[in-house]
């Protein structure tokens, strides 16, 4: 095998990936950072880029495709309807340039949901396992479905929290719900092969909407957070480019299975 030269490793020119939830927070980064590295994008998200909150943003991304010659379109979806799914993802791959056949996906789509353990409703539960398990699950297969080529790559976003549980955070479906997906991961792995690597990214806190929301109702939980962190800080989403690009690229050749843990070193102690 003629190696990858390094000045390469990292290019995702002449390929498109799939993001879902990339309306807005991590997904939205990592779409900025796939149209900088050539790729074209296809974003799937509940939201519309044209909600107030996200059109300017998205604006600029759409600049960012031109910049790149590239394309970036979104897909209105809900991860957890199996049928709009399977619809969605046929039609992103139909509808790829032939230069720049999907392989890859990065699947942020989730929510975040706080409550005591005795106090979930049933249907509250589901909802979270739904969206950040069954979600992952549906959209990977989708892709698998119809990626005929070899070499695709799938990374799903876990969490820290699908290993530890996090001091003063009442969350328990959410931190359920990532452990499965980083066990999903491993499974696919081990089905796809060398046709599909699965991997999972592992954030720690990001400051986006998701943890926003959480300050906003708790705002002493900044604090619990930093004092876990040995950084000192929560991150940004600017700081997953390096970690999503690795693993959507030829630099993750050899891995698959595994779990990025990406997290200020909260993890570590
Ligand atoms: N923010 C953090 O501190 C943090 C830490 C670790 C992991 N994560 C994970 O990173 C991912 C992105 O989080 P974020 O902070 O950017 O959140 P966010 O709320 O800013 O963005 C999530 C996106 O997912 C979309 N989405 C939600 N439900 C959907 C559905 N059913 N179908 C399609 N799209 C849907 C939303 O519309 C939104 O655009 C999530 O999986 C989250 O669990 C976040």
């Amino acid at each position: 095998m003629t190696p990858t030269p390094t000045s390469s490793l990292f290019a995702l020119s002449n390929r498109t990936i799939l993001v879902t939830g990339g309306v807005r927070g991590l997904g939205l980064s990592i779409a900025v950072s796939l149209l900088e590295s050539g790729a074209d994008v296809v974003v799937f998200d509940l939201i519309s880029p044209d909600h107030p909150d996200s059109v300017s943003d998205w604006t600029a991304a759409q600049a960012t495709a031109a910049a790149h010659h590239a394309k970036l379109s979104w897909i209105s979806l809900d991860v957890t309807d199996a049928d709009a799914v399977a619809s969605a993802v046929d039609a992103a791959f139909s509808s790829a340039r032939p230069t720049h056949p999907v392989k890859g996906l990065f699947n942020s789509a989730g929510i975040q949901f706080l409550k005591p353990a005795t106090e979930i409703a049933p249907s509250m539960w589901r909802k979270v396992v739904d969206i950040n398990l069954t979600g992952s699950f549906l959209m990977s297969a989708a892709f698998a479905r119809s990626f005929t080529g070899q070499g695709g790559s799938v990374v799903l976003v876990a969490s820290m929290s699908g290993r530890v549980a996090n001091k003063g955070l009442d969350c328990a479906a959410y931190n359920a719900s990532k452990a499965g997906v980083v066990q999903l991961a491993r499974n696919l792995a081990m089905e796809w092969g060398d046709k599909i690597r699965v991997n999972t990214l592992s954030p720690g806190y990001i400051r986006t909407a998701l943890t926003d929301a959480l300050l906003q109702q708790e705002p002493e939980y900044e604090k619990t957070w930093l004092d876990g962190s040995l950084l000192g800080r929560l991150s940004t989403v600017d700081e997953f480019r390096g970690p999503a690009i690795f693993l959507l690229s030829d630099a993750s050749s050899f891995m698959t299975g595994a779990d990025l843990v990406v997290d200020g070193g909260h993890t570590a102690v």
